[in-house]
This record gives C-alpha cells, sequence and structure tokens, in this order.
C-alpha cells in the first residue's frame, strides 16, 4: 500500500517555469478521480509554487469542478458573466452570433477588467483561495496570461517599504474596478453591485498553508485607510508593478486544454489583451477562501 502511494504520487514530474515560482506538473489525468497521494502532492506543489500548469488536459465542466475540489470548496459564479455551470465563469470573447467580440460592447468589458493586475475575488470579505483557468479554445500568439508573486514581491522589498507597508489596510471595491472600464454603468446593475459593497483587507498577509509573509494588493484597491486617496492609490499601483517588474513575471502562452492553477492568496495575474479576430474561450472554477487572513 505505501510502496504503491509512493509510486503514485512519484509519477508526477515538476518543471519549475520560472526562478521564484511556477512550475509545471505532468503525469496525471484531470479526468480522473484522483488518489489521495496525488491529491496531497498536488496541494502541497499549488502551496510551494503559487502557479500550476497543466498541459492537454482535455476536461469537461464536470471533470473541471471535481478536480478544483481537491483543493477546497468552490465559489459560486455571480453577476452578469457568462457561466456553462453552476461553478463555472465562462470567459469567452465570443457573442451570440458566434462572432468575436467587438471593441466598446458590455460583454467585453469583463474582460477588459481582467487586463488590469489583480488578485480573484479581493472585493469580496472573504478573497478567493485559488482559481483554475482551463482553455478550451486559445488563440496563438495572442491573449498570453501573466503571473507574478506577491510573496516574492514582500522578500525583496526594501526594509524602508516594507515599514511603511505593514499594518495599513486597503479598501477593495468591484464598484471601483468596473467604474475604470464601464463609466456609464452599462455592464453591471446597482443590484449586482450592492452585493459586493466595499471591503478593506490587510495589505500584508500571512499565507495560512507556508507561515510566509506577503503583499497582498489588487487592481480592486480603490484606497488606502488612512492616506489620501491619490496616495492610497499610487501606494498600491506602486507595490503592484513591484511585485510585476521585468524578470519577476511568468507569462504563460496558451496550447488548447492548458489549465492554469493559481493561490489567489500570495499570487498576482493578468490578461493581455483581448484578441479581436481570434477565438478564446476559457472556462473557469473558482476556490472559495477559508477565512479571513491576517
Ligand atoms: C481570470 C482572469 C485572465 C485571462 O480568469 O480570473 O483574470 O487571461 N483571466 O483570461
Ligand atoms: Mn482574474
Amino acid at each position: 500500500m505505501q510502496t504503491e502511494a509512493l509510486s503514485d504520487a512519484a509519477q508526477l514530474t515538476v518543471r519549475p517555469l520560472h526562478e521564484h515560482f511556477a512550475a509545471e506538473v505532468t503525469g496525471f489525468d484531470m479526468r480522473k478521480p484522483q488518489p489521495p497521494e496525488i491529491q496531497k502532492a498536488l496541494r502541497d506543489l499549488f502551496a510551494r509554487y503559487s502557479v500550476l500548469v497543466f498541459r492537454d488536459q482535455r476536461v469537461t465542466d464536470e471533470e473541471q469542478v471535481a478536480f478544483t475540489r481537491i483543493f477546497g470548496d468552490l465559489e459560486g459564479t455571480t453577476f452578469s458573466v457568462a457561466h456553462s455551470h453552476p461553478y463555472v465563469y465562462q470567459l469567452s470573447n465570443i457573442d451570440e452570433n458566434g462572432e468575436v467580440l467587438k471593441p466598446d460592447t458590455t460583454k467585453r468589458l469583463f474582460l477588459e477588467v481582467n487586463a488590469r493586475w489583480h488578485t480573484d475575488s479581493s472585493y469580496r470579505p472573504i478573497p478567493a483561495k485559488g482559481s483554475l483557468l482551463s482553455g478550451r479554445e486559445v488563440p496563438e500568439g495572442e491573449g498570453e496570461t501573466a503571473f507574478c508573486s506577491m510573496r516574492v514581491g514582500w522578500q525583496t522589498l526594501p526594509d524602508e517599504m516594507r515599514r511603511r507597508v505593514e499594518g495599513l489596510k486597503a479598501v477593495h471595491n468591484y464598484a471601483y474596478s468596473i467604474s475604470l472600464f464601464d463609466p456609464d454603468g452599462a455592464g453591471v446593475t446597482q443590484d449586482e453591485l450592492a452585493t459586493v459593497p466595499p471591503v478593506v483587507h490587510p495589505m500584508v498577509r500571512t499565507h495560512p498553508d507556508t507561515g510566509e509573509k506577503n503583499l497582498y494588493v489588487s487592481g480592486h484597491i480603490e484606497r488606502v485607510v488612512g492616506l489620501p486617496e491619490a496616495e492610497g492609490r499610487a501606494l498600491a499601483e506602486e507595490l503592484i508593478e513591484w511585485c510585476a517588474r521585468p524578470g519577476y513575471v511568468y507569462e504563460h502562452h496558451w496550447r488548447p486544454f492548458d489549465a492554469v492553477l493559481w493561490d489567489n492568496r500570495c499570487a498576482l495575474h493578468r490578461a493581455t489583451a483581448i484578441p479581436l479576430t481570434q477565438r478564446r474561450i476559457m472556462h473557469r472554477t473558482t476556490i472559495a477562501g477559508e477565512g479571513p487572513v491576517t
């Protein structure tokens, strides 16, 4: 039993994709239930690398949901964003007629919000733990997703800046980030926005699985508690830019049926430009957070 368990976990191959975080993991089939040893190995890799890339995983929504549950309970879908299953967001640049969305269409807005560095659901009282994005139809040569690490951002932050940030809290507000793209409010109703009032989170948190500190900043930050609005926003931007400075970003170039899992507690991500001619259809499951993190 023990030997079998070891050989099961040993079938996984891990190839780091960046000096500080992100790894490609092969050697398992996401469509099948995973034995406990593989589940544990995957959870450990998730905690260690923050971003895991799985190749050629031709999952259905049901299989994606079942696999994502290895990492925790799921967050349900909300807002006007299309979903193909109660737990699966459909991030697609295709309209009802099967055409690629034109610029300035409301549906495109939800994709464009993703082009700012962010961490998913940071505007909720208990932000998401992780997200798994499956590339069902992916463009060639564009539509990449970029990742950076707020753990590395904190670890490399100059002492003076650490002292400035430690103890600060930021207001995350979905209405704020959507307003940057949709000043007229065409995309989200007031009723929907009322379900996500602004929330406050510390700007430095301790990762519950690793015990390491990391920055916690996001494009959803509207202001910093106790600072003038412009100053707070500039500070949040500066910290985000620090985490995403040259040499500290992993950019994922999608192949069909890649799946990328990221840790929203300590990684930032953003979509690069959403293609205007090529189809791009991604299905996302979201792992619910487990509690407020200090
Ligand atoms: C997301 C997201 C970026 C992308 O799914 O949460 O931000 O490249 N996606 O589609
Ligand atoms: Mn996102």
